[in-house]
């Protein structure tokens, strides 16, 4: 069968209908586009997802239950438990057992920055893009452990190139090259309500990422999986691109995931408020399950349990160790492992006439894969309790919540709370936020204990006034 009458028998023939238009070139790079779709899978997508409903409607809420996870002690460096998870980290991370993974393929359309997130600038004083910051945090581990850490950078193929060549402008801020290992997520054909392959223009069909949850095939599919095996390396640190105060390298918690011989380990941080728009960790007929804030009703996020708390309060903040044999057995497979949810978005397309059409509102479906999805089926999944203060403030938004300016203050935060706790007088207002910028470098300290215990070793202190900056 030829790729038309394969096309057209599986009704998605509207794909040549510029076909005899194009010439040679563009005919060959249309078809080269084609032979990468599976059929098969788009069209149980579609009988799935786009006539059938949304799985996560079948979900019988009565039978979730909030998951376990380990709580944070009010002193972690005292608390047993604990000092042991951080010896375990430790030694794995001078074995050279860890790397860092950021997710970066995602088009970032709420902040409507129009280049790679990664390259948005941050920090209050420096004004560090985010990778800068990520960057530095590696660095920064990767010295005091004696140790080089890889870090693998997911890109989509709409910012790859512009994301490599943010590294190479910068030098990889001072990472050695050949430890960064970028590879560009999969791709999924986006349809219309009709379930119909959208053309994008004449010879191209629109191709969207496939989702956070494609970074598992794509590991292994682009080698970066075998990469890793190659140089011994079995933690994989997992985080997004949108959270500065990520905790990159942090050895309590690969050392509870080592611990407890997990798959896959999640930070939870307590939700700030009932209606918070984060996942929510749960279990459901036994197997750990997120439950997104849009699948989970109501009165379910704003339940109070026994204890007087809210009952489901581990909210999920994208922060995981994965193990790297997980990987390979989960996106291994010609199947993808993870089940695809839809998003509904504005998709440019062509029109009749030949000419390219911007919609105004949401005309297509992209097919999106979500790496919380792989929790179910990880063995011995463990879930510890992260401060927010010094785990979480996303740049999701523009303005409002998770924005630039509330990231800000919340980084002015964590340093006015590491400097009180070295015993230094910083003037904050009730929230503890203080009135003026400063900023600590990564390579200063990354965490709490670290800065308490540089600062003091410190001879010349620095003054601290507005646009302190810590290095
Ligand atoms: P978000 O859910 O915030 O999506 O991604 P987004 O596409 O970046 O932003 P909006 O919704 O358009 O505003 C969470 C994390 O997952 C990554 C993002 O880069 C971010 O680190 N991601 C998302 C991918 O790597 N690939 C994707 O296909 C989607």
């Amino acid at each position: 069968m030829s790729l038309k009458e394969k096309f057209e028998a599986a009704g998605q023939g509207q794909v040549f209908e510029f076909f005899e238009s194009l010439d040679g070139e563009q005919k060959r790079a249309l078809e080269s586009q084609l032979e990468q779709v599976d059929l098969n899978e788009l069209e149980r997508l579609n009988r799935e997802l786009v006539f059938g409903g949304d799985k996560g409607a079948a979900m019988d809420f009565s039978k979730l239950k909030p998951a376990p996870y380990i709580p944070l002690p009010s002193d972690k460096t005292k608390a047993p438990e604990w000092a042991e998870a951080k010896k375990i980290g430790e030694e794995a991370i001078r074995a050279g057992r860890v790397a860092a993974f950021v997710v970066a393929g995602g088009q970032g359309t709420r902040l409507g920055f129009d280049a790679p997130k990664g390259l948005f600038k941050v920090t209050p004083v420096k004004h560090k893009s985010l990778f800068q910051v990520f960057a530095e945090k590696i660095l920064s581990a990767s010295r005091k452990y004696g140790v080089s850490i890889p870090w693998v950078i997911m890109t989509s193929h709409i910012n790859d190139a512009a994301t490599r060549a943010f590294f190479e402008e910068n030098n990889f801020f001072g990472l050695k090259k050949e430890d960064v290992i970028f590879f560009k997520q999969g791709l999924m054909p986006a349809v219309d309500t009709n379930g119909k392959i959208i053309l994008e223009n004449k010879g191209k069909i629109a191709m969207t990422p496939d989702g956070h949850g494609g970074c598992l095939r794509g590991m292994v599919r682009s080698g970066a999986a075998a990469e890793l095996k190659r140089r011994g390396i079995d933690c994989i640190s997992y985080f997004q691109v949108d959270n500065p105060l990520i905790n990159i390298i942090d050895p309590y918690f690969i050392g509870f995931h080592i611990k407890g011989g997990s798959e896959m380990s999640s930070k939870m941080i307590p939700k700030a408020y009932p209606l918070e728009k984060v996942g929510h960790f749960c279990m459901y007929d036994g197997k750990l399950t997120v439950v997104e804030y849009s699948d989970l009703p109501k009165e379910y996020q704003e339940k109070i349990g026994a204890n007087g708390r809210l009952e489901f309060i581990a909210g999920s903040v994208a922060i995981h160790v994965i193990d790297r044999n997980f990987v390979e057995r989960l996106g291994g497979g010609s199947e993808s492992a993870l089940p695809f949810h839809r998003a509904d978005k504005k998709i440019p397309y062509v029109g009749a006439d030949g000419s390219v059409v911007k919609p105004e509102k949401p005309n297509g479906i992209k097919f999106e894969m979500f790496v919380f999805d792989a929790l179910p089926v990880a063995a011995n999944p463990v879930i510890i309790e992260g401060a927010r203060g010094d785990e979480f403030s996303p740049v999701k938004n523009a303005e409002g919540v998770d924005s630039p300016l509330t990231c800000k203050n919340d980084q002015k935060k964590q340093a006015a709370r590491w400097l009180k706790r070295a015993g230094e007088k910083v003037e904050t207002n009730p929230g503890g936020v203080p009135g003026f910028d400063m900023e600590i470098s990564p390579l200063f300290a990354t965490n709490e204990e670290d800065f308490v215990s540089n600062w003091g070793a410190l001879k010349d202190k620095p003054k601290i006034e507005n646009k302190l900056y810590i290095q």
